[in-house]
């Protein structure tokens, strides 16, 4: 296969039980040690994007494509067998930072247990492993965080808990979805150099959805920008950033006051109230929009480098398809 990676979605087509399809035919290759940032604005589908890739919490239906990990369709796993693949293989740090914890049981046990059902380990050696990742992630007083439980700890504390569990295990590929949202700009910061030194030290790849440019700018290699459950532009961070092609990637960073702030990413006007495989799903919002986006096939437009985009117009030379 042209793109094999570490991990390779296909054509991945989701949608929820008795829902409407929210994501359409996303394809993204990710290779070890890369960091992909997914950016695109709320209801997007970002989190069922990485959600449907362990599928996880559970309750999405997926109705096409696949999702290769080292080149086999984790699709079709049991769920026992998907089971051995999470946390070691691929790691999971899920949007709300509850719901990689159970509330009520002390963080201490939690961590031993992650940790033991991966690697020989005792209580002590947990222990100091979590504190050493909770003094990197600021999270001081890792004595009395290991003896609290989840509904004792603020968001923020929880979200740091979360990361530090999901780094433990070193995975080959960590899904991180809005890891710093909860957190000020410090320790947003202290988050994104700890990111950047698991994919250094372990070539962890990092699937991250962010709506932080700033996170963007200092982690992404690329970036996969969403709109209405599909990837709508793709490449390498500074040839998106600095010459988005997509009407909506264009707006999105046109939004944005500083490349080296921490704007969050929007822009105005309503989502998509109706996200259809025809036609283009930003055409509503879109000042180039002509009749035919409603219908028209969209397909991959090559800028260069692999940065591709399902429609440049309004630029000059730019074309829709
Ligand atoms: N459990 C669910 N059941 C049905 N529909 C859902 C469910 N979760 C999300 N959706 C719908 O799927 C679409 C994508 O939602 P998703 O949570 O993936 O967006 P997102 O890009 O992560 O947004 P945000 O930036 O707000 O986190 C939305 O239209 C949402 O309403
Ligand atoms: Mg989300």
């Amino acid at each position: 296969m042209e793109h094999r990676g570490l991990l390779d979605i296909e054509n991945l087509s989701v949608r929820y039980p008795e829902g409407e399809t929210v994501l359409h035919d996303v394809s993204l290759h990710i290779h070890s040690g890369q960091i992909v940032c997914v950016i695109g604005e709320s209801g997007c589908g970002k989190s069922t994007l990485l959600n449907a890739i362990l599928r996880m919490p559970g309750r999405v239906d997926i109705t096409g494509g696949s999702v290769l990990y080292k080149g086999d369709d984790i699709i079709s796993y049991p769920p026992e067998k998907l089971r051995k693949i999470r946390g070691a293989g691929i790691g999971m740090v899920f949007q709300e930072p509850g719901a990689s914890l159970d509330p009520i049981r002390k963080i201490g046990v939690q961590f031993y247990e992650t940790l033991r059902a991966h690697e020989k380990t005792s209580r002590r050696k947990a222990n100091s492993k979590a504190r050493e990742l909770f003094r990197r992630l600021n999270l001081p007083d890792g004595e009395r965080i290991l003896n609290s439980c989840p509904v004792q700890l603020s968001g923020g504390m929880n979200q740091r808990v979360a990361i530090a569990l999901a780094m433990a295990l070193h995975p080959d590929v960590l899904l991180a979805d809005e890891p710093t949202s909860a957190l000020d700009v410090t320790v947003q910061a202290q988050i994104v150099d700890e990111l950047l030194r698991l994919r250094d030290e372990f070539g962890t790849a990092i699937l991250l959805v962010t709506h932080n440019i700033g996170v963007v700018a200092k982690m992404a290699d690329k970036i996969a920008v969403m709109y209405g459950g599909e990837v709508v532009e793709f490449g390498l961070r500074k040839s998106v950033l600095e010459s988005p092609m997509h009407p909506y990637t264009r707006a999105l960073i046109s939004a944005i006051p500083r490349l080296d702030g921490t704007a969050p990413i929007g822009i105005a006007g309503q989502k998509p109230e109706r996200v259809s495989k025809v036609g283009c799903a930003f055409a509503p919002r879109c000042k180039y929009a002509n009749e035919q986006c409603a219908t028209r096939k969209m397909k991959q437009i090559p800028i260069k480098d692999g940065h591709w985009t399902l429609c440049a117009a309004g630029l000059k030379g730019g074309e829709s398809n």
